[in-house]
This record gives structure tokens, C-alpha cells and sequence, in this order.
């Protein structure tokens, strides 16, 4: 392979899947036809060369987007060493309550008070789902749950709606780097990691900010395999202990998502925990093989309750399609 090839090839891969922003399309599309930049990107470590981190530090260093290409290359090549910096430290660590209008049927499936403990929780903004509504469209109708602001879901299949929001008596986390709900710089990265056309997406994030700020959740710094027994530990006072997780077993390399996989089933089956789990249908294959078959070329994420499979969802919480 050329010298190049791997950073050319993962642009122009990104440039054909970022179908969502027409920005980041281009902005990859043009990176990977551009030598001096795919230099300048591949004296970063590998694991921070990824078209996503490269572009948010630029956003978060001032460069507009939506906007010209050119904003992103004279940031670069013309970086004094801030903007490489911000992609040493930060990774992408993308928190999306939309996710909860998948989560919250699962949750439903517990005696509450629930005690709410997220692993890879990011900056914990989605251990709030009793601070949200639900719009969820069905093949009948609309089922609504709570007030505005309502997370809006499209469902198929026997989901078991709630008729009555969660009641949560803790809210506690796990992550390799916690986001503080009340650091603005923290949030502003949070805030940049949202693709640039998708203003619903960011307005979400505003008011998910606003919802955590003023009571934070319980977020230690760590590892969620070496963590989980002290947590669920701690957890366990507060009320039914469940711990759960979305997009973050794939950051795991395999023979620790298995780690994981064993340690958490151990801990649903001595009864100290429940489990929901909600990941890219490879990422947890005992829980995807609980399920029926999923094609191929179909991508989704798969939730589980306890370690069978209950859902396939939209990875942003789009859709849930029931399965169980
Ligand atoms: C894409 S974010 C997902 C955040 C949140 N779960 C959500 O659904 O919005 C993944 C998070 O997992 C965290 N993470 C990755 N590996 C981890 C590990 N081994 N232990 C704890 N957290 C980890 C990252 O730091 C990041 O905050």
C-alpha cells in the first residue's frame, strides 16, 4: 500500500457514509484528494486520525461548519499546535439522549425505585429518563409518555410502552474520561461533536445539558470492567440496581467485551443487578444469538434485557423494532 493509503481510504470511506452532513462529505472527500493534509493528519497517532476527532477539534478551534473546506485546511496546515492538542486530549465521546425513547421500555420492565448506573456514560446525560417525554408512533397510533420535551420514537412489534415514567433514586456512571455536565468547555466539545447539519440533534444536547446541570450524576473515572462490582455495590442502596449501556462495548477490544459479558451475567445472576444493554448487533454476540437471525447487510443495534435479546433499535433511538 502507498504510504498514505489508510488515511485517504478512511476519508473517502467516511465521505460516502456521512450521508447526514453534507459538510463532513465534502470536508472528507476533499482530505483525502489532498496530500499535504493527509500528511498533517498522519503524524497523529493512529487511534486519533478518524475523520469525526480531526473535524470537531477544527470546529472547536472556530472553523465554521456548515462552511467551505478551506476553513478546515488553512486550520491545519496553518495549527500552531492548540488544535493538535484538542485532538490528543479529547476523543469522541458523542452522549445521545435520544437513545432513551429505546431504553425506557426496557427500564419499564423493573420494580422501581431504580437505581440508574451507566457504563461508558459519557457526561452521564442519559440517566435522566425521568426528566424526558416520549412521543412513540406505532403502527395504531401515537402513544404519548410525559411532557415536552418529548423524544420522538417509531415502534414496531409488541413493545411494552410504559404508561408511567421511571422512577430513578440514583443516577452513577462509569467512564474511562467523565464529561462534567458543569464544565462549559466540556460541554462546548459535546456540543461540537454534533454533526453540523443536524440542529435537532444539537438543540437536544442543549436541553439534555440543561436537565443534568443543576443535580449531576454520580460519574467515577475508570475502567467499567475493573469498576462494575464496586458500583453496583454502591448502587445497590439506593434501590433495584440496572445497569446499562449504549455505543460503548465496541470502544472494548474483543476479549474484553467478553470480560464484560461474563462478569455482568455473573452479577445478573446472583441477583445484585438487572442489565440493559443496547449495542451494535456484533458487539455482544450471546446477546444478539438470543434473537432471531438479523440479515447481514442490515445494520442496527441490538437491545437487551439480562442478556437476551428484546429489540433491534436505531442506534440514535429512531426506532425500535420489538422482537422478543
Ligand atoms: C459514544 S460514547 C456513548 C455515551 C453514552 N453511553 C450514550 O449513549 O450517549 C462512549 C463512551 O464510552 C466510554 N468508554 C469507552 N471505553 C470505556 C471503558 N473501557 N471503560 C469506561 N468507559 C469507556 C468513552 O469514554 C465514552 O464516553
Amino acid at each position: 500500500m502507498e504510504p498514505y493509503a489508510e488515511v485517504e481510504e478512511s476519508y473517502r470511506r467516511f465521505a460516502a457514509e456521512a450521508a447526514d452532513s453534507p459538510t463532513f462529505a465534502a470536508w472528507a472527500a476533499a482530505v483525502a484528494e489532498d496530500p499535504e493534509v493527509v500528511t498533517w493528519i498522519r503524524a497523529l497517532p493512529e487511534v486519533k486520525q478518524q475523520p469525526n476527532l480531526v473535524f470537531a477539534a477544527a470546529r472547536h478551534h472556530g472553523v465554521p461548519a456548515p462552511g467551505p473546506y478551506d476553513g478546515l485546511r488553512a486550520a491545519l496546515l496553518g495549527d500552531t499546535g492548540a488544535l493538535r492538542a484538542t485532538i490528543l486530549a479529547r476523543s469522541t465521546q458523542t452522549n445521545e439522549v435520544g437513545r432513551l425513547a429505546t431504553l425506557v421500555p426496557a427500564f419499564a420492565s423493573f420494580d422501581g425505585p431504580l437505581a440508574l448506573l451507566e457504563v461508558g456514560s459519557s457526561a452521564g446525560l442519559c440517566l435522566y429518563p425521568d426528566r424526558w417525554g416520549y412521543r412513540w408512533t406505532t403502527d395504531t397510533g401515537e402513544v404519548v409518555l410525559g411532557d415536552d420535551p418529548l423524544l420522538p420514537c417509531r415502534v414496531r412489534g409488541p413493545a411494552p410502552l410504559p404508561t408511567a415514567l421511571p422512577e430513578v433514586a440514583w443516577r452513577g456512571g462509569i467512564d474511562l474520561n467523565p464529561l462534567d455536565v458543569t464544565d462549559p468547555d466540556d460541554m462546548a466539545w459535546l456540543e461540537t461533536l454534533v454533526w453540523p447539519e443536524q440542529d435537532e440533534r444539537r438543540a437536544r444536547l442543549v436541553r439534555a445539558i440543561e436537565v443534568a446541570r443543576p443535580d449531576p450524576p454520580d460519574v467515577v473515572r475508570g475502567d467499567l470492567v475493573a469498576e462494575l462490582p464496586a458500583m453496583v455495590e454502591r448502587a445497590s442502596s439506593y434501590g433495584t440496581v440496572v445497569v446499562f449501556h449504549s455505543a460503548v462495548i465496541a470502544y472494548l477490544p474483543p476479549a474484553r467485551r467478553r470480560e464484560f459479558d461474563a462478569l455482568v451475567r455473573d452479577l445478573v445472576g446472583s441477583g445484585k443487578c438487572h442489565w440493559v444493554s443496547n449495542e451494535g448487533k456484533r458487539v455482544l454476540p450471546s446477546v444478539t444469538a438470543s434473537g432471531p437471525p438479523i440479515p447481514d447487510e442490515h445494520p442496527t443495534f441490538v437491545l437487551g434485557i439480562d442478556g437476551r435479546m428484546v429489540a433491534q433499535t436505531h442506534g440514535h433511538g429512531r426506532t425500535l423494532r420489538w422482537t422478543a
